[in-house]
């Protein structure tokens, strides 16, 4: 019913023209005195140190027990390359101000605690090829020359992350911060949790023999599992059935050959929603669809400023001004746009809401920033110059 209602919700906001922001705040979350380890605080606290991130949790032992990560194991790492190290959060905290400048994934944190939502979507023809599915789970037929796909930004993920609106942070005032990372593969305590931290690398389902552990990637983990018949990091096929002629328009890089793209979304970051959207499989991605859908329509910001725009170059400042601090770009190292994250708040029970002003922090993100003009490839030849570049997925 709750998903239902959120689904609905999203479609029926209208097309934009531009890009709009709401005047919501970041989640502040409150606490309820049966949740474990929140006996000794009774909410709402402002801001909340739980969804703002790492700065936070490392001000003391009573904020580690208040957002539940004392004697959480981490694994300090964010991004897809490498086996990570691992620590306890009190070592991790401890490693001041190593710990302040923590800008990547925090592996077995708590779902359910963080600030808003980044709403990924990308630009397959820098990552994929006219003629060709090869390129990672970002392309497949469905991103092929002529597609919807190749023509449109589509979906990449749906992220949890921490966030802040404060400009000066009072853990570390010095300290502009990213968007203090994230959570990942993220594991609820109670009866019938699954422990979703072992799809991470260090989880320890699949080592391949081949491979060393120092060059042993999430990736390798995710394919091992696949080519080994683990099912515990996969998206069962039914679960996304109902889904697909909406992905073939929408995320057409899960249906690509390289399914460890859809595994991949999911177990990294819908374990970290909590509650319906990370138990309901279907509801998640049917979700995050509807964004793309409603963000993506005729005469949305994307559809003006991306879609028309395919095969020219854009002038940067004016590109990043018409989004109204709701979203920012990322580039490749050639200036080409690969993604675009939009903010997106969250209510209580961790649905998405709408688009917000993206957290302070977050606007440092746009890697753009050092390129004077933005290429949006179209894959005709000679519009602009174009180098397909591997891509990790986040
Ligand atoms: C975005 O900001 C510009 C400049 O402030 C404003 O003119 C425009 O109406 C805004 N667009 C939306 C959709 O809020
Ligand atoms: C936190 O939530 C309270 C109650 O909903 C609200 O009044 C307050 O403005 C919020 N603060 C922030 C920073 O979002
Ligand atoms: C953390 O682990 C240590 C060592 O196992 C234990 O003594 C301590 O009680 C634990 N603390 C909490 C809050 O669970
Ligand atoms: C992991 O630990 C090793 C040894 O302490 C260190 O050299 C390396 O930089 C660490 N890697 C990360 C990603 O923190
Ligand atoms: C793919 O297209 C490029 C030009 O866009 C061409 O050079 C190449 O031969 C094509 N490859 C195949 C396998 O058709
Ligand atoms: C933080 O941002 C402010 C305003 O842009 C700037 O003056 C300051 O130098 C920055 N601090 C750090 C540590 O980067
Ligand atoms: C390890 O072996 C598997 C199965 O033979 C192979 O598919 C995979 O590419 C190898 N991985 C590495 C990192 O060499
Ligand atoms: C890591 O794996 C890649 C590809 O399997 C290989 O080319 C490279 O030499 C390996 N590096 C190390 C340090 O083992
Ligand atoms: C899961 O979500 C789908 C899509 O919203 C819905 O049709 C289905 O009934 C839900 N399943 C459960 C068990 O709630
Ligand atoms: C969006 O615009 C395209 C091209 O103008 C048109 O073909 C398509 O039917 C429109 N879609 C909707 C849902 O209005």
């Amino acid at each position: 019913m709750a998903a239902t209602k959120a689904f609905i919700a999203v479609l029926a906001l209208s097309a934009l023209t531009a890009v709009s922001a709401q005047t919501v705040s970041v989640y502040n979350g409150t606490y309820s005195a049966t949740t474990p380890n929140n006996a000794l605080f009774t909410g709402p606290i402002t801001p909340d140190p739980c969804t703002i991130g790492p700065s936070y949790w490392c001000l003391s032992d009573a904020n580690m027990r208040r957002c539940q990560v004392y004697n959480v194991t981490v694994g300090v790492c964010g991004y897809s390359s490498g086996k990570c190290n691992s620590s306890s959060v009190q070592d991790f905290c401890a490693q001041n101000p190593t710990a302040l400048r923590f800008n990547g994934g925090l592996t077995n944190a708590p779902p359910g605690k963080f600030g808003y939502y980044a709403l990924a979507l990308y630009w397959a023809p820098t990552s994929c090829s006219a003629n060709s599915t090869a390129g990672g789970g970002f392309c497949s037929s469905y991103t092929l020359a002529g597609t919807q796909g190749s023509q449109n930004l589509v979906l990449h993920g749906l992220w949890t992350d921490y966030g802040s609106l404060y400009t000066t942070e009072p853990a570390a005032p010095a300290y502009n911060g990213s968007y203090q990372g994230w959570n990942q593969y993220c594991s609820a305590t109670g009866p019938g949790r699954i422990d979703y931290s072992r799809c991470h690398v260090n989880g320890g389902l699949c080592p391949w023999a081949n491979a060393t552990a120092a060059n042993f990637t999430q990736s390798n983990y995710e394919q091992c599992m696949r080519a080994n018949g683990v099912t515990q990091c996969q998206v069962e096929e039914a679960t996304v059935s109902a889904l697909q002629a909406d992905m073939a328009r929408y995320a057409p890089g899960f249906l690509g050959a390289d399914r460890t793209f859809l595994d991949h979304e999911f177990f990294k970051h819908a374990s970290c929603v909590g509650g319906y959207l990370t138990d309901n499989k279907t509801a998640f991605f049917e979700t995050a669809i509807g964004i793309t859908k409603q963000l993506t329509a005729n005469g949305s910001w994307a559809d003006v400023n991306v879609h028309q725009k395919r095969g020219t170059a854009v002038d940067t400042t004016a590109f990043v001004n018409s989004m109204n601090n709701t979203a920012i770009p990322q580039c490749d190292r050639n200036c080409q746009l690969s993604e675009v994250w939009y903010c997106y708040g969250r209510d209580a029970a961790g649905f998405p809401t709408e688009l917000i002003t993206c957290p302070i922090g977050t606007l440092g993100s746009n890697n753009c920033k050092s390129c004077p003009q933005i290429l949006i490839p179209d894959y005709s030849a000679g519009t602009v110059r174009r180098i397909v570049s591997s891509r990790k997925l986040l």
